[in-house]
């Protein structure tokens, strides 16, 4: 687990947006356990998670980019840095997707936010969600339009699962952290 809470408690005060950070940090840290990743690795997969929407609520017309200086001043490692800048629209940050960290980190942020949109609609939240639902889901426009559909296909051929596997995966991450209320 990153240690990094003080910084998200200053720069974010929307405590949904604050359970956002905590699902993409626990879905990070997740995903570098399953690649076998080191003790070092699993907490960085997890600190990029937890930062990568830093300064959405200050500064959302220029999300992300206030973020490398923010985080240089803690030390925060220039990958860290380059995978949160990497999860933007490239004509903002103009920084490719290089590592897995990056592209994994782009993977758990859109789904992560779309799979508990519709687990909130749910009588017992993750617990009534699977795969194959989410895929169906994704399928219905109307339902939470804001959840960029292009994004999350592209991210799915970067890091190689289909979509099943993944939404599994992030169900996973998502129900052993109580933070999020979801399970
Ligand atoms: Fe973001
Ligand atoms: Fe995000």
């Amino acid at each position: 687990m990153s240690k990094h809470y003080d910084l998200l408690n200053k720069w974010i005060s929307n405590p949904n947006l604050q359970k956002h950070c905590f699902a993409v940090e626990s879905c990070m840290s997740y995903y570098a356990r399953l690649l076998n990743l080191s003790e070092k690795e699993i907490e960085d997969w997890g600190t990029a998670g937890l930062l990568h929407d830093l300064d959405w609520e200050k500064y959302p017309d220029e999300h992300p980019n206030k973020i490398p200086d923010i985080l240089r001043e803690y030390y925060i490692s220039e990958e860290i840095i380059d995978a949160i800048l990497g999860h933007a629209y490239p004509e903002r940050t103009n920084t490719p997707r290089n590592t897995l960290m990056a592209k994994y980190l782009f993977a758990c942020d859109e789904l992560s936010g779309f799979i508990v949109a519709y687990a909130l609609m749910k009588p017992n939240k993750l617990l009534d969600v699977d795969g194959e639902g989410v895929k169906k889901k994704l399928k219905d426009k109307a339902f939470a339009r804001g959840v960029n559909r292009d994004d999350i296909y592209k991210a799915l051929e970067e890091i190689g699962l289909d979509i099943v596997e993944h939404t599994e995966n992030l169900i996973k991450a998502m129900h052993e952290d109580k933070r999020l209320g979801l399970s």
